[in-house]
Parts: C-alpha cells; structure tokens; sequence
C-alpha cells in the first residue's frame, strides 16, 4: 500500500516534469549570446541570424557596432547589446559632440528595426592599469547618455559598461564581497549613474579561471553546477552550490557596501572552453558541454541567487563562435558553442528546445552550414546529449565521485 503511493507520486513528478519541461520548451530561450567576430573565418552575419533562429536565442552582445551585423538582424525581434570599445573612451569622455556623433552613426540608422537596447562603453576598463582610461569611463558613459537622450532613444537603449569579476578585491564569502579599494575612485560614482539612470551593473565571469589556477582546491562541480553540498555563507547561512552565484552575489553585497541596493547585475559574459594548453587544467569539451548546459538549465528554470531568489539571473554566454585570432592561450580560442563553418563543438543539454519543434519555412540546414552530425546533435532539442553521449555521462560521474570530496576555494 505504502509502496503503491510512493509509486504513483514519484509518477506523478515525473509527470509534472515532463509538462513543465515541455512548457519550457515552448518559451524563447532566455540567455543571451556574445557575437564576438576575432577570427578570419566566420560566416555571413546573415547566415548567423539563421543559425540564432534555429537555437531558438533572442539576445546578442557584440563588441562593436557592426554594421552589417546590425543590418542583417533587422526586424528579427532580437535584441541587441552593442559597444563602444576601450580605445574610444578618451576621446568622447566630456566631448559631447563625439558621442553624439557616435550615437548617429552606429545606434540611430539601426532603430527601430533592428532592436539596441544598451549600448557598453569600454570593457574591463578597471582589469588594466591604464588610470587614463579608468578616469575616462564615466564621462564617456554620461556623454553617451546625454546623446542618447538628446536623440529621443532614452527610453529605449540603456547605458552601461562590462566589468571582470576581479574589480572585486573579497568575493566570498559573498556577504562580504567589495571592490577593490583603489577603484573606489571610480566606481561610487559609477554606481551613483547607474542608480540615477536606472541601468543595470554588467559582468564578466568566468569560474573556468578559478578552477584553472587551482584545480587541486577548487571543486570541479562547484564550478560546473554540478550536484556537490555547496558552501555555507556564515553571514547570511546562504548555500551555494555554484561559484557563479557566490560571484554574483558579491557583487550585490559590494556595490551594497557602496550605499546601493538600486542596480541590477547582469552578467555580460561567462562560459567554458572546450580546449586548452597542457597546462589549463579543465578545459575540456565535456567540461565546457556541463556548464554550458548545465547554466542555460537553470536559466529556463528562471533561477535566481541564494541571495535574491526572485530575480532570474540574466546571461550572456561566451561565446557563438570559437574565435581562431584571439591572442593568449589556447583556451581564448576556443571557448565557442560553434565551429565557424556552423557546426556545434558539442551537444549541449540546455532544458529548452532546440529546432525539433521548429516548422515554417526557415531551415538552417540548406545554408550548408550544417553537417548531418551536427543536425542530430541540434534537434536533439530537450536535452538529451547525442554527440558524446555515454562519453559524457560516464566521465561527468567519474569525476563528481572523486571530486565531491575536494573543499571550494571560492576567492577567486
Ligand atoms: C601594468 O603596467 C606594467 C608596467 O607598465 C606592465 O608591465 C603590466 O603588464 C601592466 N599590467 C596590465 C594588467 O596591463
Ligand atoms: C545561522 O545559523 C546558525 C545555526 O543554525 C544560527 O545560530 C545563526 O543565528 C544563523 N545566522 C543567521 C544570520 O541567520
């Protein structure tokens, strides 16, 4: 008797499992995607607007303001981040002609077909030692804002700038997160435009490095969003079982140490690479597919932080296309969803459909963009990894036995 309530509830779950799951599968997905274009090799961005309708990917983070990019994604509903690079700012800090004469050139002709929502001014700007630069980044940010404006568009395109997680100089435990104190400079009043301008604090996070410098005492699931017991913040008795969210976190708690509690975070870049240098320790396709994968999950599940449990977490992986010119290591080459010829580099489980429930007339394939092993890896849709499969499988819960037992290092 017992028994046979036990079964029909566990029925019952799984059956709600699936109706959720295939209500999620009717949904957009809700990550976003950075464009990066480094590379000698990439195909038409009209080709690419193809191949981000297939997977379903409705928001688009370039570095620049291509305009051919921004052209071909035309009454596409997709929705643009789109930047100003660092080499810029100098020249458009305080310069209010500059910055409008950017806002003409590269947001104005665009609208309203082609949907820019936020324009970032500089990337990392506080990861160098440039001061010149440091200084310049809020004049710029505020002259773009005031052109913005001026040109009618205030309502719809925000501005903002995309930052490391190493402006953090404490990052766990996430109650305690703060900036670096020789930014402080900086980024108070930062913190004090967003507030004012209602704009949202960007970053880019990459728990890749943390394990990459110490893989001995990082733990391979805590970094994957693997099943491992978390971490405790003694402050809050928050749990975290994911270092993104402990970095996400930090980041709140920082700019809260700061007088604000009025900004959004939303993170501007992350991913995995699927390969790297003998001496990168992680960087693997399969590492890469459980992040990837694992992330986009709990992005359809409208997952929140520890911390803020009611705000689904808002991301932009790193990367469409592995990117052949990057310079560094290995790994900067690689960090990909994509071969540039369309193809994936793995089968990825993202909880959301891919193009299996797709009709209508669009098929990405005929591009020739497609080999027929990736097209069964693509409208495996739902989740179910094709291309590595048992690969996959078998080596994800080797580790997590021989890895659960390894304490988080979480100050990275
Ligand atoms: C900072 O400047 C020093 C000396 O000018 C240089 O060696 C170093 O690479 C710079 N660091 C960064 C992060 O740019
Ligand atoms: C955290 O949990 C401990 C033990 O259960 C308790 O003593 C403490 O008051 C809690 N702290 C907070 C901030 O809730």
């Amino acid at each position: 008797m017992e028994l046979c309530v036990r079964a029909s509830s566990l029925l019952l779950g799984l059956l709600l499992q699936l109706l959720s799951s295939v209500d999620v599968v009717s949904a957009a997905q809700k990550f976003g995607i950075n464009y990066g274009q480094i590379a000698n090799n990439l195909p038409d961005p009209t080709q690419v607007a193809g191949l981000l309708q297939s997977l379903n990917v409705n928001k688009v983070k370039l570095y620049d303001a291509d305009p051919k990019v921004l052209t071909s994604f035309a009454n596409t509903g997709v929705e643009f981040i789109i930047a100003i690079g660092n080499e810029n700012l100098q020249s458009m800090a305080g310069n209010p002609g500059a910055a409008r004469q950017w806002v003409t050139q590269h947001v104005q002709p665009f609208l309203p077909a082609t949907r820019i929502t936020c324009i970032t001014v500089g990337n990392e700007v506080f990861s160098g030692n440039d001061t010149g630069m440091m200084a310049s980044l809020l004049p710029a940010m505020k002259a773009i804002y005031a052109a913005v404006g001026e040109l009618g568009l205030g309502g719809q395109v925000t501005v903002s700038s995309a930052h490391s997680v190493n402006v953090l100089a404490t990052s766990f435990p996430p109650s305690s997160g703060a900036f670096r104190e020789d930014l402080a400079q900086y980024i108070q009043p930062l913190l004090d435009f967003h507030g004012q301008t209602n704009s949202p604090f960007l970053i880019n996070a990459y728990p890749f490095f943390a394990y990459k410098a110490s893989p001995g005492s990082v733990s391979l699931p805590y970094v994957l969003f693997e099943p491992n017991p978390g971490v405790r913040d003694p402050n809050t008795n928050l749990s975290y079982d994911n270092m993104l969210y402990a970095q996400i976190d930090a980041v709140y708690a920082a700019m809260k140490a700061m007088g604000h509690t009025d900004i959004g975070v939303r993170i501007s870049e992350t991913g995995w690479p699927s390969k790297g240098d003998e001496d990168e320790a992680g960087a693997t396709v399969e590492n890469a597919a459980a992040y990837n994968g694992n992330l986009m999950q709990r992005i359809a599940m409208n997952q929140g932080t520890p911390l803020k449990p009611n705000v689904p977490i808002d991301v932009f992986v790193f990367a469409l296309f592995n990117e052949d010119m990057k310079p560094g290591p290995t790994s900067e080459r690689n960090y990909g969803l994509f071969y540039p010829n369309g193809s994936p580099v793995y089968a990825i489980n993202t909880g959301a459909g891919g193009v299996s429930g797709r009709t209508g007339p669009f098929d990405p394939y005929s591009a020739q963009m497609f080999s027929s092993a990736s097209r069964l890896a693509m409208t495996s849709g739902m989740g179910v990894v094709v291309l590595l499969g048992a690969l996959f499988l078998r080596a994800s819960s080797a580790r997590t036995t021989q890895q659960r037992k390894k304490v988080p290092r979480l100050n990275e």
